[in-house]
């Protein structure tokens, strides 16, 4: 009944406006889902990239392994969606309304579009726990260059280009699946986790480790739990407050709600 989830949805809202008036320390973790809207794919929805691409293709052990593999990775990268030069969304911009506010602590994300950042989000409090896609490195000598550059060789034709210094494999900075997260980034996480006052949880399947292990860290620490996201997910039942619905309408709601309490 449209009307009855409506109102529930207002509850909702105005519950989670409060907890956001009331708290001091926020941590607002974010995955692909808060970005759908700025029209990149996420990867585990009905149409998302892995169920366009397999996985077990784009591992660390494969990428380093042949040439073929990296031209498959870079491929991906143009076709999927996930480079596309886009712009933040009501959600992004209104996290970045938190920081102005005072209130947020730091974002945890797992994205590497940048839309945090873009959004106005100072770097020093997103934590990109899965790297970036705006440089590559070399796994050889560690020079780095801007991965723009790297795709645009490849689009014109360059096979399998390789470092300018000293002939090493370029990877994008971003995090395969079995490499290990940037240390830094992944204390950091672990540690504000565990000080939040409320960790609010946008557009995320929760099942990639060990950046999954955030919300549990926060609710153990007696931090009160939000989750956002449109399919349910395995901390569903130790949430505080849980909405199905769309990140940046949502966040667009909560935000007015928030703001018109401060006039
Ligand atoms: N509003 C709310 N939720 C949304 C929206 C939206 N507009 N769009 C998608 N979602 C939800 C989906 O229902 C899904 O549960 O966001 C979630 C996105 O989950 P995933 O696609 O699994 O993305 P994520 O959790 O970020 O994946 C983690 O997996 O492949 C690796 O490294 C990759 O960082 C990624 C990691």
């Amino acid at each position: 009944m449209a009307m009855k989830e409506d109102s529930n949805l207002e509850l909702l809202i105005d519950q989670l406006a409060d907890l956001i008036i009331k708290s001091k320390r926020i941590v607002v973790f974010t995955g692909a889902g808060v970005s759908t809207e700025s029209g990149i794919p996420d990867f585990r929805s009905p149409d998302g990239i892995w169920t366009k691409y397999d996985p077990e293709d784009f591992t660390y052990q494969k990428f380093v392994s042949s040439k073929e593999a990296r031209k498959k990775m870079y491929g991906m990268l143009e076709e999927s969606g996930l480079m596309a030069d886009t712009n933040p969304n009501p959600a992004h911009y209104a996290i970045a309304e938190l920081e102005k506010m005072g209130k947020l602590d730091c974002v945890i994300t797992q994205n590497v579009d940048g839309l945090h950042q873009k959004a106005g989000n100072s770097e020093d409090k997103v934590f990109q726990l899965h790297g970036n896609m705006v440089r590559a490195i070399c796994l050889g000598c560690n020079k780095r260059y801007p991965l723009g550059d790297v795709i645009n060789k490849v689009k014109q034709g360059v096979d399998d280009p390789g470092c300018e210094k000293c002939g090493g494999i370029l990877k994008p900075d971003a995090v395969f699946f079995g490499e290990t997260l940037p240390h830094r980034e992944l204390n950091e996480a672990t540690s504000r986790s565990a000080k939040c006052d409320l960790f609010i949880v946008i557009g995320s399947s929760l099942v990639v480790y060990p950046a999954a292990y955030m919300p549990t860290y926060a609710v153990n620490a007696g931090a009160k739990l939000v989750i956002i996201n449109r399919e349910p997910t395995h901390m569903d039942r130790a949430s505080h407050i849980r909405i199905y619905e769309g990140a940046g309408e949502t966040m667009l709601k909560v935000m007015e709600r928030v703001r018109g309490s401060n006039t």
